[in-house]
């Protein structure tokens, strides 16, 4: 077991990547705080961890609130003692607009979510970690690094994921604490939902990929939890990809 006697904090856990990678850390023994702002979901992706025997408690946040960010730590630490890994994994996907029409309050709401709540979650874990030390796995996407038509407010958040990620690794290595993540591609969640509707657009984007395919939830979780645990523990500061090559290619 990978993760035994871990404590682990999954923002985003009620659905996707964040579910799977859930499950995944309690199957290697971690202890998982569920965290999501749907408070439904969250706790369905507990019940499926009860039925493994796992231990797992739901905590309502909202990533966009510091307070609240901050309260789930503290959560987390009352209940199980400590924290060892913090996945910043919550994102949002509006709906798509050029840089030139994105209306202003979709890009805040986007950078709100998926670059502040990267932060909040970076320092209140931080805090919670700095005796100790710990792991910090942020989600950012392939979007961070190439450009897509009409993602202009998704790019924005998820180029910041990226330094973000290199920027506080620097400054918590004297605390042992390690910051790294991850760039999907497509993977088959609820954020691609939307495309997925048309079975014609979601055809043109599937062909769109190296081997013509979405990844799955589960490819990703497995990724997670390797970066999460001692076998990754001189992996630091850098983003993985885990696109089965998309970044990799001129479509
Ligand atoms: N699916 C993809 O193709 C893909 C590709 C690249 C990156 N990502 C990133 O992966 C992460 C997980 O996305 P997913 O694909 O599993 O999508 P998803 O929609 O299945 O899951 C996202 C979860 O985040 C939660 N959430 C949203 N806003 C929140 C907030 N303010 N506070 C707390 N929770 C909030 C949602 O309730 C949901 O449970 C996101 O950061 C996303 O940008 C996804």
């Amino acid at each position: 077991m990978k993760l035994k006697g871990k404590v682990a904090i999954i923002t985003g856990a009620g659905s996707g990547i964040g579910r799977a990678t859930a499950l995944e850390f309690a199957r290697e023994g971690a202890s998982v705080v569920v965290a999501d702002r749907n408070v439904q979901t969250g706790q369905e992706t507990v019940e499926k961890m009860n039925k493994l025997n796992k231990t797992a408690i739901f905590v309502e946040v909202d990533v966009t609130s510091y307070e609240s960010v901050e309260a789930l730590v503290s959560q987390a630490v009352d209940r199980f003692g400590k924290l060892d890994i913090m996945h910043n994994n919550a994102g949002i996907n509006m709906a798509p607009h050029s840089v030139k029409d994105t209306p202003i309050e979709d890009y805040h709401q986007t950078v709100n979510v998926n670059q502040h709540g990267v932060f909040y979650g970076i320092q209140a874990a931080s805090n919670a970690m700095k005796e100790n030390g710990g792991v910090i796995i942020n989600t950012a996407s392939i979007y961070a690094y190439i450009a897509d038509r009409n993602r202009f407010a998704y790019h924005a958040s998820k180029g910041a994921v990226v330094s973000m990620t290199r920027a506080a690794a620097l400054d918590l290595a004297r605390h042992n604490i390690r910051v790294t993540g991850i760039a999907p591609g497509l993977i088959e969640t609820d954020i691609v939902q939307e495309w997925k509707k048309d079975p014609e657009i979601w055809a043109k984007i599937e062909k769109a990929q190296m081997r013509r395919k979405a990844g799955k939830p589960e490819d990703v979780a497995k990724l997670v939890t390797f970066l999460a645990s001692d076998d990754a523990s001189f992996m630091n500061a850098h983003i993985h990809y885990i696109d089965d090559g998309a970044a990799a290619f001129k479509r």
